[in-house]
């Protein structure tokens, strides 16, 4: 049995449909069982990251975990998976990490929080592998609000420049990670096959979508600003805007044959991305829960 947390958001739903289509026995945890909507044939579980007995429950009969957490709850939140998992038996936890973790000169709060999450895994003595991803694509449905009011995309650090990277690329290598040995001990940098800014998206987004998209920069204290008005407490907006920041950095260009070497198929690019998603930029949200659900309002592609 493979236990998948955090199977209700972008990359846990999508890895849930790549395991059960290997025919790979999938229990599904959420704190909302009755808000999942998961594929039929999915043991569907409660359960909490901060609440260790709901995990013990969750765990049971469970060989390898794939293990996602957010924000500043990330190094408790994957200390109690960790233990529990190994206090019931499992053999491995697949973890889903952030290309902020691999980067060594970088010290933000999320570089920090998972490179803790990280440790903690290790620490359980379980077999580990760690998925490292540059910002997801996703990261732009964020930008849909304003897309569809003023045909316009308001972003901070233009000059910002992050290999992308398609959620579905992320959970078709956990899919393998999770399924094929060989991935023990491993921690891989995964990234898109471009490094785009986000007026270059802003330019892909506007062809996809058939339609002339502005690009206008905004300060950091704007974007912060929003990120708050969004009700993001001050500790995440934070951390989303050292994200950000580190956009200008090199390292966030960086571009790897990962998702080619582990998956057999070349790393998805943005405006295929785009394509597959231009529904979510064009039709008002229709607030079920599920779906591939995007962005945390504001969310930007330098995120992770
Ligand atoms: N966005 C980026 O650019 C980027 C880049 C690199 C790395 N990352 C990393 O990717 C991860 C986020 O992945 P994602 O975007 O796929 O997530 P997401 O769509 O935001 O979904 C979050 C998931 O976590 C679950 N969850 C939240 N709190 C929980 C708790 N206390 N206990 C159990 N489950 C909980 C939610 O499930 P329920 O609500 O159903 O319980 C949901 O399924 C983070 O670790 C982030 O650092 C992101």
């Amino acid at each position: 049995m493979i236990l998948v947390t955090g199977a209700t958001g972008t990359v846990g739903r999508a890895l849930v449909g790549h395991l059960t289509a290997l025919g790979a026995p999938v229990r599904a945890a959420t704190r909302r069982p009755d808000r999942a909507r998961l594929p039929g044939g999915v043991d569907v579980v409660g359960a909490d990251l901060g609440e260790p007995d709901s995990l013990a429950a969750a765990l049971r009969g469970v060989r390898k975990v794939f293990l996602l957490s957010d924000g500043p709850d990330i190094p408790r939140h994957d200390a109690n998976l960790a233990a529990a998992a190994a206090r019931a038996g499992a053999e491995a936890v697949v973890k889903l990490s952030s290309g902020r973790a691999a980067d060594p000169d970088a010290d933000d709060p999320v570089a920090r929080w998972h490179r803790a999450g990280e440790q903690a895994v290790q620490d359980s003595g379980l077999a580990w592998t760690f998925l490292r991803p540059m910002g997801f694509m996703s990261n732009t449905l964020a930008w849909a609000g304003t897309i569809r009011a003023a045909r316009t995309v308001r972003a901070p650090f233009a000059a910002g420049r992050v290999s992308v990277i398609d959620p579905a690329d992320i959970a078709a290598v956990a899919a393998r990670a999770l399924t094929e040995p060989g991935h023990d001990g491993r921690a891989h940098l995964l990234t898109g096959p471009q490094a785009l800014t986000p007026g270059e998206m802003t330019t892909i987004l506007a062809d996809v979508l058939g339609t002339p998209l502005a690009f206008t920069e905004i300060p950091p204290h704007a974007a912060r600003r929003a990120l708050l008005d969004h009700g993001l407490r001050p500790e995440t907006a934070d951390a989303v805007m050292a994200l950000r920041a580190a956009s200008l950095e090199p390292f966030a260009a960086t571009i790897t044959p990962a998702v080619q070497q582990l998956t057999g198929r070349a790393a998805t690019p943005f405006r295929a991305w785009a394509e597959r998603h231009r529904e979510q930029f064009t039709e008002e949200p229709g607030g079920e829960p599920g779906g591939e659900p995007g962005a945390e309002p504001g969310a930007e592609p330098g995120r992770g």
